[in-house]
């Protein structure tokens, strides 16, 4: 094939040679020292300037010998070996480093015959704009490496699962082996009874600790845009795509753990989608032609009733069936009520903590008697907003039952009914509406408490299900999800 360089008038290579001439001549000037080696990288010349910055008065002196021995750890003798050019290096001197470049010298055969290096700069100061760029684009990717790590560790250890009734330390120790083992991990049970916390502590105790655990909250995220949030999509790859493209989770939980949250609100064609990726262990990004190789544990969890869905058409038998292998049940706090009393003092300790002025809450007998009566249908997350809000509208420290009766089951819009009356004689619930039925001061927060009451009465006549309350009311998910979250209403 013709190249570009045929049809060159006759004095090309003059040309090049003056060109190699000039090139040199220029590097020369502005270098701070230049040598020659030969094939055995021995000195075969080096100017004034560069011998004399390593003690030698006449640079005759230098000539013929071991490039080392002139210039302490020269790497000339690598470039000969290899006939690889070191195009940019910092040699550290006695004094000050230097950057240097060194390139190869080749015969007409293209053997190497030697090589030359120049010292471009005596002082790093020339490069201190591209250092500090460098280094401030380093630091910023450590701290975001660094912040995206944290994010994806595990939050909670076993440790943090406070209870020892019988039903918690059964938990406990399915958890436990479920961290030993691979297959995925299903975990049932009521809103607030520690679904996500074991998701957290079986992660942390498996092997794949120190790979990322990344979370997929299923309910929180409109059924158009989840699977790109789970398998990634090319740049491009769909009308309003992100211009760089996206990475799904399931790639960046690979080598670690997946947590599909709320996995019972997942749409059927997805289920059918998450299934051939659990088990073929790769699928493709949209609008990619990239397999990508799934090495990620499933840990998957709901509140909704499973079983129900499936035998309702609403969930995959077949996908059921994949994730129903260590199956763990979070038993609901008003099964292990001798687990309370432990779970206050460890929430009032945490809230101690958390609050200014050293303050240190505790309990009265008769307020932790409240507390085992009630029937908890928010469970421990129930539990602990109970605590919070009586901690925070308190004025003392000690906390007995009248502190805390009015906010027991205010965070229901009215909960279930208490098992037993309180000590006073009325019951927590009653004794709760009563005190929480405040007057709203303007419209806004007239709306508030309509739409919170609105939102809560509609939940609980769909058994707690996001999915099912969304499509009643005509709300999206994801608002709905939103407004859950605002209103801090416990489903
Ligand atoms: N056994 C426990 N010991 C200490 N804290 C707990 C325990 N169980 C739950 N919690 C706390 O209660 C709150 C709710 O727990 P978590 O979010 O794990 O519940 P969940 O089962 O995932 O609820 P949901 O179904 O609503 O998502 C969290 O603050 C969690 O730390
Ligand atoms: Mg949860």
């Amino acid at each position: 094939m013709m190249n570009d360089w045929a049809g060159l008038p006759a004095t090309y290579g003059d040309v090049l040679r003056r060109a190699m001439d000039s090139l040199f001549r220029t590097f020369e000037n502005f270098s701070e020292g230049t040598f020659i080696v030969d094939a055995e990288a021995r000195v075969v010349w080096i100017n004034k300037r560069y011998a004399a910055r390593f003690g030698f008065a006449d640079p005759e002196q230098a000539i013929g010998r071991d490039c080392e021995a002139v210039i302490p750890n020269s790497l000339m003798r690598e470039v000969v070996k290899t006939g690889k050019p070191i195009l940019l290096d910092i040699l550290e001197t006695d004094r000050e480093p230097l950057v240097v470049t060194r390139l190869p010298l080749k015969d007409d055969a293209g053997d190497t015959v030697g090589a030359v290096g120049f010292a471009l700069f005596d002082e790093l100061k020339a490069l201190t704009p591209l250092f500090s760029h460098y280094s401030r684009v380093q630091e910023e990717l450590i701290a975001t490496r660094r912040s995206l790590a944290q994010a994806r560790r595990a939050k909670y250890t076993f440790g943090s699962f406070v209870g020892t009734s019988a039903a918690s330390l059964e938990v406990k120790r399915q958890a436990r082996r479920a961290a030993q083992l691979e297959s995925p991990v299903l975990l049932l049970g009521e809103t607030g009874t520690g679904k996500e916390l074991l998701a957290h502590a079986i992660h942390g105790g498996s092997a794949r600790a120190n790979q990322p655990l990344v979370t997929v909250n299923v309910a929180a995220i409109p059924d158009t845009l989840l699977e790109v949030e789970f398998f990634g999509a090319a740049p491009g790859a769909y009308t309003g795509a992100d211009r760089k493209g996206r990475v799904g989770k399931f790639e960046l939980a690979n080598g670690g753990t997946l947590f599909l949250d709320e996995i019972g609100d997942m749409p059927l064609p997805l289920q059918g989608k998450l299934l051939r990726v659990l088990q073929d262990k790769e699928f493709e990004p949209l609008g990619s032609n990239r397999i990508v190789g799934a090495d990620v544990r499933i840990i998957a969890a709901t509140s909704a009733d499973l079983p129900a869905l499936v035998a309702a058409g609403r969930f995959r038998a077949d996908l059921f069936y994949r994730l129903n292998v260590l199956t763990i049940h979070a038993p609901p706090l008003r099964e292990r009520a001798s687990d309370i009393e432990a779970l206050a003092y460890a929430m009032l300790e945490d809230l101690s903590t958390q609050a200014r002025g050293g303050s240190h809450y505790e309990l009265q007998d008769d307020a932790l008697r409240l507390l085992c009566t009630y029937a908890w249908p928010g469970n421990v997350r129930e539990l602990r907003n109970t605590l919070e809000r009586a901690v925070m509208l308190s004025d003392r420290e000690r906390i007995d039952a009248r502190a805390l009766a009015p906010f027991i089951g205010s965070g229901q819009g009215g909960g279930r009914a208490a098992k037993q009356p309180a000590p006073d004689g009325q019951s927590p619930a009653t004794a709760a509406s009563a005190n929480y039925a405040m007057e709203p001061s303007s419209w806004n927060e007239a709306m508030a408490a309509f739409e919170k009451r609105f939102l809560s009465d509609a939940l609980r006549a769909n058994g707690g299900r996001v999915i099912d309350t969304a499509a009643q009311i005509g709300m999206g998910r994801a608002t709905l999800y939103k407004k859950i979250a605002a209103h801090g209403i416990v489903v």
